[in-house]
């Protein structure tokens, strides 16, 4: 259990991000007795809830499955309560800092111990009102100050730079936290001790092993009531510069020189900056259209008739260093496709020609990140009994059969604590951000610019009808032939 007492305030307490994330992660770190004794937890929004609709939107995706869950749920509800204001308005944040303040002299907290967690689950347009308004008059002076911001965190390089100079002039950047939420998933905290708490694989991760790595990120569903927004983001902004650009950076990233986190981070910037600009020839973008019952992108009302915006992309990212010499990092993803997959494939080189085992399938190490955590290697075994013969195996990993009781909590559990003891390891600085943006903008304003047309795709499907021949030129290769299939196969 934490110590430090706390008020945590959550902004946009009444929307969907706090109802679906917020809320139940910060329940089951209370119902696990993580959150210090002295927390308390105030929602604040601009809607005029009762106290029963509150409560009603905070519970409503909370696992409550025991009497030993309900009787938390009780206790976990004394610990909170709800306000309403504006985002702009001064009255407003006076009204909240006087109500924090009663609430902290409720718990008794003497100086240094009026610490308060400004949780913004709110959208991009009111970041800057309300950072502004809690740092002229919601900033605690008697304890530690922090500030939760989701992304997206700006649109291209000026205005994330732009929005970072803002914030910085209103909050320290050791008082800011950037949440990605893929840093706080298994897998993905997994990639560190991976790499670098096994001997065996250093000498293989690199050019001299490695063929290509890909990132991808399947989404079954569209974008269904999001449409809006999305025609302004994208699948690039979406996901893909800040979700599959962490995951890449800590596949890729040289070993850093400390597990603390400036030292990851650095390690992060250090990578990106030597990652070139997308272009457009290293890209494939799609969009799906209609496909049985199923709508088009287009076919939804908030989306402009003409819109160009892919809702699916292949980009091909190549790191100027010694390490990745000419190795394509090749990140997928999209909406509306045919499955639910976020993974990490990596493919090593072919067998030599002329060697002894000329031909063999190609070794893959993948790194499963959802659904399912899984790890494993595919790799080449004689045929058990008295053949020759080559099959292509695994050793396979997969958490759910080798960790039975292991509970792997959700990311926003895990990011939230890493808050609360000012852990900024799995945070995103704003010199990370900086580079990130830069491998990004030029390849954005290009496809606004010249109104880049993507390829069309039938919803449910793998995307595009080029994709498998875009993949191909950067060395990608797909056996369906062979006798394989993860995870179950016999040898017969
Ligand atoms: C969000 C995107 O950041 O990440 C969504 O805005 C996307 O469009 C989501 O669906 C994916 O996150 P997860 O955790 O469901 O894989």
């Amino acid at each position: 259990q934490l110590n430090d007492a706390i008020t945590i305030i959550v902004f946009g307490a009444s929307g969907d991000l706090a109802g679906k994330k917020t809320y139940p992660a910060l329940f089951n770190l209370y119902s696990t007795g993580v959150l210090p004794k002295k927390v308390h937890i105030t929602g604040y929004a601009r809607s005029d809830l009762s106290r029963e609709e509150y409560v009603k939107r905070i519970t409503a995706h909370l696992k409550i499955n025991s009497d030993s869950d309900k009787q938390k749920l009780d206790e976990f509800l004394k610990i909170t309560d709800y306000t309403q204001g504006q985002y702009d308005q001064d009255e407003s944040w006076k009204t909240l800092d006087k109500h924090i303040e009663e609430l902290e002299q409720e718990r008794d907290l003497g100086k240094g111990q009026k610490n308060r967690l400004f949780y913004m689950a709110l959208p991009p347009s009111v970041f800057l009102p309300v950072a502004t308004g809690l740092s002229k008059f919601v900033y605690s002076s008697e304890g530690r100050n922090r500030i939760v911001i989701e992304k997206p965190f700006g649109k291209d390089l000026e205005s994330s730079t732009q929005l970072a100079k803002d914030l910085g002039e209103l909050f320290k950047e050791d008082e800011i936290y950037r949440i990605d939420h893929y840093l706080g998933k298994e897998m993905v905290k997994n990639i560190m001790t991976l790499r670098f708490a096994n001997m065996f694989l250093g000498p293989m991760w690199s050019a001299e092993s490695i063929d290509n790595v890909q990132i991808t990120l399947k989404e079954p569903f569209g974008t269904e009531g999001r449409g809006g927004y999305f025609d302004e983001y994208n699948i690039i902004r979406d996901v893909m510069q800040n979700h599959l650009l962490q995951v890449f950076s800590l596949v890729a990233m040289e070993k850093p020189t400390g597990r603390d986190p400036e030292s990851i981070r650095d390690a992060k910037v250090d990578l990106l900056r030597h990652v070139k600009p997308i272009t457009l020839e290293d890209s494939l973008l799609g969009q799906y259209v209609a496909n049985n019952d199923k709508p088009g992108y287009k076919d939804d009302d908030t989306v402009p008739e003409d819109s160009i915006c892919p809702t699916f992309a292949t980009l091909v990212l190549w790191i100027e260093n010694e390490r990745w010499k000419k190795v394509p990092f090749i990140l997928k993803a999209g909406k509306g496709l045919d499955n639910a997959k976020v993974e990490v494939r990596i493919q090593f080189k072919d067998t030599p020609k002329g060697s002894l085992y000329e031909g063999a399938v190609r070794n893959e190490l993948v790194l499963r990140i959802q659904p399912g955590e899984a790890i494993y290697f595919k790799f080449n075994n004689k045929r058990p009994g008295l053949s020759q013969q080559i099959i292509t195996t695994d050793l396979d990993l997969t958490y759910k059969d080798r960790y039975k009781d292991m509970r792997v909590p959700d990311a926003y559990e895990g990011l939230i604590l890493d808050v609360l003891r000012s852990d900024h390891s799995n945070f995103v600085r704003d010199d990370e951000l900086d580079a990130a943006w830069r491998i990004f903008t030029p390849l954005l304003h290009k496809i606004e610019r010249d109104r880049i047309e993507p390829k069309p795709y039938p919803y449910g499907s793998r995307g595009p009808k080029e994709l498998d021949a875009f993949v191909k030129k950067y060395g990608v290769v797909r056996r369906s032939d062979v006798e394989y299939q993860w995870p179950v196969q016999s040898v017969g």
